[in-house]
C-alpha cells in the first residue's frame, strides 16, 4: 500500500471544492482543512467545509481563514455556484463548528509538526500567502502547494482565472515563494466535465448521498451550459489538484515559469506562462499539469463517493 500523501486542504466549497474534499478524504491523509472566502463569504464556504466533512464521516480540524483578499475587493461568485455557495441540494445542519478562525497559524503549526506536507489550496490564495509571509521555513518544510488556478486562458476575464483573478496579490506571492507548485489550470481542469452519464454515475454511487452530489453537479452543470458555448457540463475543476498528488499516473504535466499579472489592465490576475522554446527562457517554477485522463480521474472520484459513511 503507497503512503497516502498528507495534504492540508484550503478551500471555498463551492461545488468542485466539495468532491476536491470527497477525494482528498478517501485517498490522502487529510491533516486539516481550511476555508477562505472565494465562490461565497467566508461564513458560507465555511458552513459548506462543515457540511461535506459531515458527508466524508471526516472530524479533521476546521479552522476559518481570510474573509477578503489582501488588497482586492471581496467578489464571490453566486453566479455559478448559488447564494449558499453550494446550491443543488439540501443537507442536514452540519453536525460540528468550526475548530477556531485562525486559519493561517493552523497552516503554518501544521506544516512545522508535518514535514512534507502538501498545501492543497482551491480558492484564492489568501490564506496561503499570509502563512508564507508569517513562516517563509514554510517554503521548505512543505513538498509543495498543488493548487487550482489560473492556465492558458481565463473564465473570469479573458486572461483571468477566479481564484487567481479574486486575490492576484496573494497568488504572486505564491508563485514567487520558492516553494514547489504545481498548477491545474482551467486548459487542464476543462477536461474533466461533469457530463450527465458522469453524474449517474455519481447518482449510482452512494445510496444516501449519492443524489443529493448529483443535484449539486447537476444545479453546477446547469449554471455552467448557461453560461457556454459547448460545455457538456461544468468542470470539477479543483478535484485535479487532489488527484495529481494521490493518482499522478493520470496526467502529463510541463515545467514552466509562471509569474502572475498585477496591474495590468486587461490582464490583472492573470498566469504568464513562459512556453517559449528558447534558450534564454525564465526557469521553471511551476510544475504545470497539461492533460488528465478524464475517466479513469472521473471513476476515482466516483470509489471515493462509495467510500462515505453510510449515515
Ligand atoms: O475557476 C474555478 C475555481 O473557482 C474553482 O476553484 C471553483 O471552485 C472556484 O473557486
Ligand atoms: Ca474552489
Amino acid at each position: 500500500m503507497a503512503t497516502r500523501v498528507k495534504v492540508l486542504m484550503d478551500c471555498d466549497p463551492g461545488h468542485d471544492d466539495a468532491f476536491a474534499l470527497i477525494v482528498a478524504s478517501k485517498f490522502a491523509d487529510v491533516l486539516g482543512v481550511t476555508t477562505v472566502a472565494g465562490n461565497a463569504p467566508l461564513s458560507l464556504t465555511t458552513k459548506n467545509a462543515r457540511i461535506i466533512l459531515d458527508i466524508c464521516g471526516s472530524n479533521v480540524p476546521l479552522h476559518s481563514g481570510a474573509g477578503r483578499p489582501l488588497v482586492a475587493e471581496p467578489i464571490h461568485a453566486a453566479y455559478i455556484h448559488g447564494e449558499s455557495g453550494m446550491d443543488g441540494a439540501n443537507f442536514a445542519e452540519p453536525s460540528r463548528p468550526a475548530d477556531g478562525a485562525d486559519a493561517v497559524h493552523f497552516i503554518i503549526d501544521t506544516a512545522r509538526a508535518n514535514p512534507g506536507l502538501w498545501l492543497v489550496p482551491t480558492g484564492p490564495l489568501t490564506n496561503i500567502a499570509l502563512a508564507l509571509r508569517a513562516a517563509p521555513d514554510l517554503v521548505k518544510n512543505i513538498s509543495g502547494i498543488s493548487l487550482m488556478g489560473g492556465g492558458r486562458f481565463g473564465n473570469r476575464t479573458a486572461t483571468a482565472e477566479f481564484n487567481i483573478w479574486c486575490d492576484p496579490e496573494a497568488a504572486a506571492a505564491v508563485f514567487d515563494s520558492g516553494a514547489k507548485v504545481v498548477m491545474s489550470g482551467l486548459h487542464l481542469t476543462h477536461q474533466l466535465m461533469a457530463t450527465p452519464k458522469r453524474i449517474e454515475m455519481v447518482r449510482g454511487a452512494h445510496k444516501v448521498v449519492g443524489p443529493k452530489l448529483a443535484g449539486l453537479l447537476e444545479f453546477f452543470s446547469k449554471m455552467y451550459k448557461s453560461l457556454h458555448d459547448d460545455f457538456e457540463g461544468a468542470p470539477l475543476h479543483d478535484v485535479c489538484a487532489v488527484l495529481y498528488l494521490t493518482h499522478p499516473e493520470f496526467f502529463v504535466a510541463s515545467e514552466k515559469h509562471v509569474v502572475v499579472e498585477i496591474d495590468g489592465e486587461h490582464t490583472r490576475g492573470m498566469t504568464v506562462i513562459d512556453d517559449r522554446h528558447v534558450s534564454s527562457r525564465t526557469t521553471a517554477n511551476t510544475t504545470v499539469l497539461e492533460t488528465i485522463d478524464a475517466d479513469a480521474a472521473f471513476a476515482t472520484i466516483v470509489e471515493a463517493i462509495r467510500a462515505c459513511p453510510e449515515r
